[in-house]
């Protein structure tokens, strides 16, 4: 199993290139269930999550061009025809690999009146379970039976419109019902429903698809279903959170980085608690540049909340950043239990931490120390690469393939900018 090895302490400096947002490419990948025309989504990046979902995709009978060179997925534009669709069923197999996958429940009912897809089951950062998606369709008039580990959706007669209000923001949940409605008959609302900007890409979208959808942007979203959709032309926004994994490693290296393809009002709420902790974020054509203000970090409060608050998946990277500067500050994660796991790696790098139920006190130390480290997710596994840059010495951090899921060539884009990182063969385990 592959490793990345860092030898701290070079800042970072030169220009880093951001890719269409995972979170994005996703659902909006499944979007492509709700048409028999062709879906063309442009700016996809390259990750394994992406492979992940077009291998769920094609054994449902979609067929996938890939425009670019290399493996089975890689590419730059997709096109995505669900015309063929002959298998309604979502397997254990390749759900269990990725959690997003269940957002092929709302088209697929939607458009066929069937869908048996299986439950995700837990995973590294907390429980997640999904009944606000089974909730919403119930609501849309969907009789769903759990069994053999499976949801089992049915409406033969098609969805129709309801109001659903959210107990909580779902990202996942939104998107799903979204989808499911734009084909329901008559009007949906879906009320507290989650802002993020990858849900309102999806709406766009689904609007140039034909379908009407009205307050993309804010909490309550009104979707009149239609007959049917069209196929489209869509280019995925930027990916926010790499754009502020990236703005995290020049912070924290001490050194400067243009971040290209990408927009500072994506990172708004992180960049306003980066510039407390003294991140100067200035904007230049096409992204952001990034260094520090006045030489030194300070410690910060933050908390994780859902959009346009701190979002959670960067809060691992920004707990990386806190362990180096002056003072303390406080990590309060709001959104998933168990998703300190980074703290004792952490910690094993030189890291002054105490963790108490969802809040962490992170006290900065002089200078964190490399050593070897591993994480069981993806932000988890980039908040060490973050710590490693930044450490004295030499950090190995294990199972890329976190990484590997969110990050398109991680070690190469920071490698151009000057960081000494490099990916070495593993020779088995994972350790
Ligand atoms: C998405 C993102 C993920 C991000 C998360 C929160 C994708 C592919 N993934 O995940 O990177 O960390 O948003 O910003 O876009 N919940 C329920 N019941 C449900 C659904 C969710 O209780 O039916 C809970 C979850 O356990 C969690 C909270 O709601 O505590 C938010 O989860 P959600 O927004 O649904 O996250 P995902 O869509 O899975």
């Amino acid at each position: 199993m592959d490793k990345i090895r860092i030898r701290g302490g070079r800042p970072l400096s030169g220009s880093i290139a951001v890719g269409g947002a995972k979170n994005a490419a996703l659902p909006l990948m499944t979007a492509c269930l709700l048409t028999d025309e062709t879906l063309v989504l442009r700016n996809l990046p390259i990750l394994a999550d992406i492979n992940t979902l077009c291998n769920l995709l094609l054994q449902h009978g979609v067929a996938i061009h890939l425009d670019g060179a290399g493996g089975a997925c890689a590419g730059r534009t997709v096109e995505l025809t669900a015309r063929g669709v002959t298998n309604t069923t979502a397997p254990y197999d390749l759900v269990r690999k990725m959690r997003a996958s269940v957002l092929v429940l709302g088209p697929l009912v939607a458009r066929f009146g069937e869908a048996k897809v299986s439950l995700p089951g837990g995973c590294a950062i907390g429980a997640r379970p999904v009944d606000l998606h089974i909730k919403g369709l119930q609501a849309m008039g969907a009789a769903i039976e759990l069994e053999g580990g499976y949801m089992i959706a049915r409406a033969p007669g098609g969805l129709r419109g309801a109001e659903i209000v959210f107990p909580k923001v779902s990202v996942g949940a939104t998107e799903n019902l979204l989808m499911a409605a734009t084909l329901a008959r008559g009007e949906t609302v879906l009320v507290n429903a989650a802002r993020e900007p990858e849900v309102s890409d999806l709406a766009h979208c689904l609007v140039a698809m034909g379908a009407d959808i009205t307050g993309i942007g804010s909490d309550t979203l009104r979707i009149r279903g239609v007959e049917r959709l069209h196929g489209a032309t869509h280019s995925i926004v930027p990916d926010r959170i790499e754009t502020g994994t990236y703005a995290m490693a020049a912070a924290i290296t001490g050194g400067e980085l243009d971040i290209l393809n990408t927009r500072l009002d994506l990172i708004a709420s992180a960049a306003t608690v980066l510039a407390q902790a003294g991140v100067a974020f200035t904007e230049i054509e096409g992204g952001i540049r990034v260094s520090r203000a006045n030489g030194t970090l300070a410690g910060v409060d933050v908390m994780t909340e859902p959009y346009p608050g701190f979002p959670t998946d960067l809060q691992a990277q920004m707990m990386a950043l806190l362990c180096t500067a002056q003072g303390a500050g406080m990590i309060t994660e709001t959104i998933f239990e168990n998703r300190f796991m980074h703290a004792p790696e952490l910690m094993r790098m030189g890291a002054r931490i105490t963790v108490h139920g969802a809040s962490a006190l992170v006290r900065g130390v002089d200078r964190l120390t490399g050593a070897p480290v591993m994480a069981t997710d993806l932000r988890a596994s980039v908040s060490l690469v973050l710590a490693g840059l930044a450490a004295r010495g030499e950090t190995t951090v294990n199972r890329v393939y976190h990484l590997d899921r969110g990050y398109e060539r991680l070690e190469e884009k920071l490698a151009a900018c000057g960081a000494d990182i490099e990916r070495i063969g593993g020779e088995g385990g994972d350790d």
